[in-house]
């Protein structure tokens, strides 16, 4: 098992995470003060340069693209920035193979329909059951295509393991739908293993990497993935999606296009317009997190993007573990039943979104009193009924999910752990 997707420095040569200098970048935090956010899973708050690209976009060419005039070649310009900081934040070898759009569901309907045209022989499918139901039902809707399914279960130490997933590839399997982190539970599952099974058996592999986006390192080639979908709202960007895919796959893949669109990526996955000041959005908040990678090296930062978003995320991840094994305790103080990984010694296996119920209190009242304290979580199915099913845990009230990400603190975490322990004491 895998700990470390994408890598993170050794703990002795970890500088200490500047959050607070952090913090001060992101207006929300400060506005809203002294209310905790840790409801990140359902998506994050945005950066300062995020605010003035989307107001300059607005301001200085809120026009189609493709015209002959400043403006609208200015929104050209726009959308390939995007895509080449879309492509480094991927590490994809050419930005034709990034797509925008609304949100990762909609890419995933998208890639479904179109494979749902071309199954033949190889007509079988996996999906996990640990996943977010976006990327379950969507494959699921295939059926009457002719589409045959298998369910890969979740461990009882709440991850998915690939030695579980191999018996049921075949010569039949067209494709594995899979999860790169638990939106419910945080568990990171480890992809490159996954992708080599898929591969071996000949077939594809698509990524929902909604929920490990703002945790982590993303590395489609290291990965070995053919499709990953995410959304630019869990990354410090605002509401919008992206998708990636191999090129030779993309060609190939059938698409609703009108007739004057070249049947090419990635025109031929942007059915439409998509929101432009939402790209520019998405640019800004790479160019944070490249930003937060030059701090933190030694020696400025490197001229690469890509080398600057690596120290950038390596730093998150370790600072996160911190997070994550601060979290696990107030949990296990307050006699919280924990739904995903527990041992402080495995926190390299998830990221900081913990899943959990109390003794005697049902998940709405602990949000609600949470929220009267002044700190935003969220109780329910967490868009997951198969998961939920798995956990017995009703799809009427489900659990309560604090999700956490870099700019969340140890004293926010102290409030939290406050608040608990009262609830487990009065249950
Ligand atoms: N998929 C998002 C979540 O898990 C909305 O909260």
């Amino acid at each position: 098992m895998h700990t470390t997707l994408g890598g993170k420095p050794k703990s002795e040569a970890r500088p200490k995470f500047p959050v607070e200098s952090l913090r001060t970048q992101f207006p929300a935090l400060k506005h809203a003060a002294p209310f905790i956010f840790f409801d990140n899973a359902a998506g994050a708050q945005i950066p300062q340069i995020v605010f003035d690209a989307i107001n300059r976009h607005l301001l200085e060419c809120n026009v189609q693209r493709g015209g002959r005039y400043p403006q609208s070649i200015e929104v050209d310009a726009t959308i390939d920035r995007g895509r080449r900081s879309v492509a480094d934040l991927l590490g994809a070898r050419d930005p034709s193979e990034v797509a925008f759009g609304m949100n990762a569901t909609s890419f995933i309907r998208l890639v479904s329909l179109a494979i749902g045209q071309s199954l033949g022989a190889r007509n079988e499918i996996i999906v996990s059951e640990m996943d977010h139901e976006a990327n379950i039902a969507t494959w699921m809707a295939l059926e009457s295509f002719g589409a045959k399914f298998h369910l890969w279960k979740m461990r009882d130490d709440g991850n998915l393991h690939s030695e579980d997933l191999w018996p049921l590839l075949s010569a039949k399997t067209r494709l594995v739908a899979c999860t790169v982190t638990s939106n419910a539970l945080g568990s990171i599952v480890d992809v490159p293993a996954v992708a080599k099974f898929a591969h071996d058996a000949g077939a594809e592999l698509f990524l929902d990497c909604v929920h490990y986006g703002p945790h982590g390192l993303i590395d489609v080639q290291a990965w070995g993935c053919d499709y990953l979908a995410c959304s630019g709202y869990k990354i410090f960007a605002p509401h919008m999606g992206f998708m990636w895919g191999k090129r030779a796959l993309l060609e190939k893949l059938p698409t609703f296009r009108e007739d004057f669109i070249p049947n090419e990526p990635p025109g031929k996955i942007e059915a439409g317009t998509f929101v432009y000041e939402n790209v520019a959005g998405m640019t800004a908040a790479i160019e944070y997190l490249e930003l937060v990678g030059k701090q933190l090296s030694s020696n400025g930062g490197s001229s690469s993007r890509r080398a600057n978003l690596i120290t950038a995320m390596a730093a998150i991840r370790g600072y996160e573990e911190e997070l994550s094994i601060e979290v696990l305790e107030a949990l296990e103080k307050s006699g919280a039943t924990i739904y995903g990984i527990r041992p402080k010694e495995r926190v390299g296996e998830r990221v900081p979104t913990f899943c959990f119920n109390l003794p005697r209190v049902s998940p709405q009242v602990v949000t609600e009193e949470m929220a009267r304290a002044g700190i935003g979580i969220r109780d329910g199915h967490m868009y997951a009924p198969r998961l939920m099913k798995r956990l017995s845990l009703s799809m009427d009230s489900g659990a309560v999910r604090a999700s956490l990400v870099h700019y969340n603190t140890s004293e926010e975490i102290q409030r939290f752990s406050d608040v608990l322990q009262k609830l487990s004491k009065n249950g």
